[in-house]
């Protein structure tokens, strides 16, 4: 490996990647245990973290970028069968990406309309009035496909680290690894963190707007 090689991950794309199973981590405990506030706070982070990583999936470094691993069902499919090698994600691995960001999305959306029947209501549960309801239901079943996505990913991970050799882990831990470096430097992670701000404060000033029950206190 020659030092003109850059990260095929830059930092912002692994910050926000081993965020995920620390959060998801909390998300389950805290909805378990009914711990709303910490679900809440920590729930509306992983929006915005993963809302990032979209963004930089057409702004930031080039690995990141969409183009750069979605290709066309044709080519998944002739990878599924010939297999290759890739420096960032491979043709299959680029479309679980796509569906694990907006089942995280949904997930997290949904959840700012829910309401568990008893305490606790997402800041827009009164805005969204009735259909707060079905949000919670689909904030559940979401949950449901978003933890089989994960375990596929986790195999599917481990199949190509371990029977394939490939240094996925890491190169999604360290930057680049063997043949999994980029030809470009990366992007500032500062870009990256400054779009992440003003998404939180977006959330957070919408949130303030929302319309909530009145109290009776
Ligand atoms: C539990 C929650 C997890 C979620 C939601 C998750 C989600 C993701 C996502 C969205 C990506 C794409 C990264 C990007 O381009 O920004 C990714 C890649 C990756 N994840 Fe995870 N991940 C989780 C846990 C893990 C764990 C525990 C490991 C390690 C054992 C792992 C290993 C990897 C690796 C190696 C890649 C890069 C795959 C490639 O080279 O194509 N992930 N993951
Ligand atoms: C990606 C982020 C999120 C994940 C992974 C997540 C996960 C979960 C899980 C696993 C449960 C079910 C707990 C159980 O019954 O055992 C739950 C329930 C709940 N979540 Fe989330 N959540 C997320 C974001 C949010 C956000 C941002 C809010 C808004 C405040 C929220 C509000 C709720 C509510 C109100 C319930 C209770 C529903 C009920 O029990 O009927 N969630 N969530």
């Amino acid at each position: 490996m020659s030092d003109t090689e850059y990260p095929i991950w830059d930092h912002f794309v692994r910050l926000a990647h081993w965020y995920l199973p620390v959060a998801l981590g909390v998300m389950w405990w805290s909805g378990d245990q009914g711990r709303m506030e910490i679900h809440q706070w920590v729930g509306s982070s992983v929006l915005c973290v993963v809302a990032a990583r979209v963004i930089w999936g057409f702004v930031g470094s080039q690995p990141a970028r969409l183009t750069s691993f979605l290709v066309s069902p044709a080519k998944a499919w002739r990878y599924l069968r010939h297999g290759g090698r890739y420096a960032g994600h491979n043709p299959l691995g680029g479309w679980s990406v796509l569906a694990m960001w907006v089942l995280l999305l949904l997930q997290g959306g949904s959840g700012l309309f829910s309401r568990d029947d008893v305490l606790f209501e997402g800041p827009f549960a009164y805005w969204a009035g009735e259909r707060s309801g079905t949000l919670t239901e689909w904030h559940l079943i979401n949950w449901q496909l978003l933890q089989a996505l994960v375990a596929l990913h986790l195999l599917a991970v481990a199949w190509y680290q371990w029977r394939r050799r490939q240094p996925l882990i890491q190169a999604m831990w360290r930057g680049k690894a063997e043949y999994k470096v980029a030809a470009a430097p990366p992007k500032p992670m500062w870009v990256a963190l400054l779009i992440m701000v003003v998404l939180a404060l977006g959330l957070w000033g919408l949130i303030a707007l929302a319309p909530q029950a009145p109290s009776y206190y």
